[in-house]
């Protein structure tokens, strides 16, 4: 299966990822994720990525692009990818259908996760990540069994730089503007499945799981 798995900051993209790479055996590409190893390494790219970040701005285009076409054409995407987070615009999105098409490859679903955005707020502040394995956890709504400690592999956690209001704000309002119009671009292929992400974490999944599987039988 080729997904992508979109929504705005905070809806629960990482969360959602790591139960749907679980259920279908395929990667999660996550462009974040890789613009923060970046960073942590200390690169050229990362340092870039991450000045861009901190402040809530999308990183250019040709970059991620570029980083995304790397990526996909690794050995463990051949039978199936999960993106998280990109395309994040509309040039990204038509990026990503020359890359597909260069192999012959295509989209089965885009689902787009739904939450209000005051509640994002108070998702993304309370989030905890962590430093190892960057597993997710939440201070108020998926506390991890000891207070600072990831419950997977004992890693300390720690707060993402971005994950401060006044860059909450912005990331919401960024979305709004470049990446919420991909809602329609993907609505007019067939290929959206709209999610609410405003309830518990399994029922969120379960949604997933039964929306894919509703799509996957149309086209038999
Ligand atoms: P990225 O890392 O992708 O961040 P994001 O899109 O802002 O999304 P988040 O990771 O903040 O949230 P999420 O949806 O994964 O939610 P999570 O599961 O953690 O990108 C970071 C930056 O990199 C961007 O701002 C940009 O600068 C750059 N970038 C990345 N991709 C790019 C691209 N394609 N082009 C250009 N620039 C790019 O959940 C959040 C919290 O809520 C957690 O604490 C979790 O435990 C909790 N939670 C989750 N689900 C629930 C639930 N159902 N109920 C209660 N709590 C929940
Ligand atoms: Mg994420």
């Amino acid at each position: 299966m080729n997904l992508i798995l979109m929504g705005p900051p905070g809806v629960g993209k990482g969360t959602q990822a790591e139960y749907i790479e679980r259920k279908y055996w395929i990667p999660r590409i996550s462009t974040g994720e890789m613009f923060r190893a970046a960073a942590r390494f200390g690169t050229e790219l990362g340092l870039q990525a991450k000045q861009l970040m901190d402040v809530g701005q999308l990183v250019p285009d040709d970059i991620t692009n570029g980083i995304m076409r790397c990526r996909l054409a690794e050995r463990d995407c051949a039978k199936g990818f999960l993106l998280d987070g990109f395309p994040r615009t509309i040039a990204q999105a038509e990026a990503l259908d020359s890359i597909l098409a260069e192999w012959n490859k295509s989209l089965d679903a885009v689902i787009n996760i739904e939450v209000p955005d005051d509640i994002l707020i108070v998702r993304n502040c309370g989030r905890r990540t962590c430093s190892q394995c960057g597993a997710n956890f939440h201070t108020q709504f998926n506390p991890p069994l000891v207070e600072n400690q990831c419950d997977i592999c004992e890693g300390e956690l720690q707060q993402r730089s971005d994950d401060v209001e006044e860059t909450v704000v912005k990331k919401l309002a960024i979305y709004a503007e470049q990446t919420k119009p991909l809602t329609d671009f993907y609505a007019q292929r067939g290929l959206l499945i709209n999610i609410n992400g405003n309830q518990k974490l399994e029922d969120v999944f379960r949604d997933i799981v039964r929306s894919l599987e509703k799509s996957t039988t149309k086209e038999v």
